[in-house]
């Protein structure tokens, strides 16, 4: 889907796996957001030092466990998403994007890479966890008119997205 926001139109978004360099940039991205967007993103309140090591040890990850980052074209981190293995056909994810560039694509950047690398592997279900309110994170995973299911529960809503050739 394109998007074609002012700031994005002229912004090429290069999406890439993390490497281990990436830790030493993630302090940057994580002052730059906002406290309701570290409440997103960590489903709470965290301080800025705990973000910035959860962001730190995700970029760094290895195994099969995989984290991606956004970048503009001046270089800049602009996003970072993580995807967990649930199980060979399970992965949960999350993202954040810096503030000033959330609603201009980025987001969908990522997760177009995320389906991409999780088809490749075989995996049929994508899960993610958020809040009700957080329309933009709801708004992302329904993208694409992939089938999704919905379970809220306790203040949370819990959003599996059916990714694969066959989730049967
Ligand atoms: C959620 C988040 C990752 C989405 O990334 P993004 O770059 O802003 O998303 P995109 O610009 O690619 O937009 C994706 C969809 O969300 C919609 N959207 C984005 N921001 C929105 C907003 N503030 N209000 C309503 N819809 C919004 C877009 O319109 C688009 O839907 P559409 O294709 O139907 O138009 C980003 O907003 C973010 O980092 N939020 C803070 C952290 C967070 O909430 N993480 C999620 C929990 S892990």
């Amino acid at each position: 889907m394109p998007h074609t926001s002012d700031m994005v139109s002229d912004m090429a978004i290069r999406v890439r796996r993390a490497a281990a360099g990436d830790a030493d940039r993630i302090d940057a991205l994580v002052r730059s957001l906002s406290p309701g967007s570290i409440v997103r993103r960590f489903m709470g309140g965290v301080s800025r030092e705990f973000a910035v090591a959860e962001l730190s040890r995700e970029v760094r990850a290895g195994g099969t466990d995989f984290a991606l980052i956004a970048e503009s074209s001046r270089g800049e981190l602009i996003g970072e998403a993580y995807v967990a293995m649930l199980t060979p056909h399970d992965a949960e994810a999350a993202f954040v994007v810096r503030d000033r560039e959330q609603h201009h694509g980025v987001g969908t950047a990522l997760l177009t890479a995320i389906v991409a690398e999780l088809r490749a592997r075989g995996v049929r279900t994508l899960h993610a966890d958020t809040t009700p309110e957080n329309v933009a994170m709801l708004a992302l995973l329904h993208e694409g008119g992939l089938a999704s299911h919905e379970r809220y529960l306790n203040g949370m809503v819990h959003v599996s997205v059916q990714i694969g050739e066959s989730s049967t």
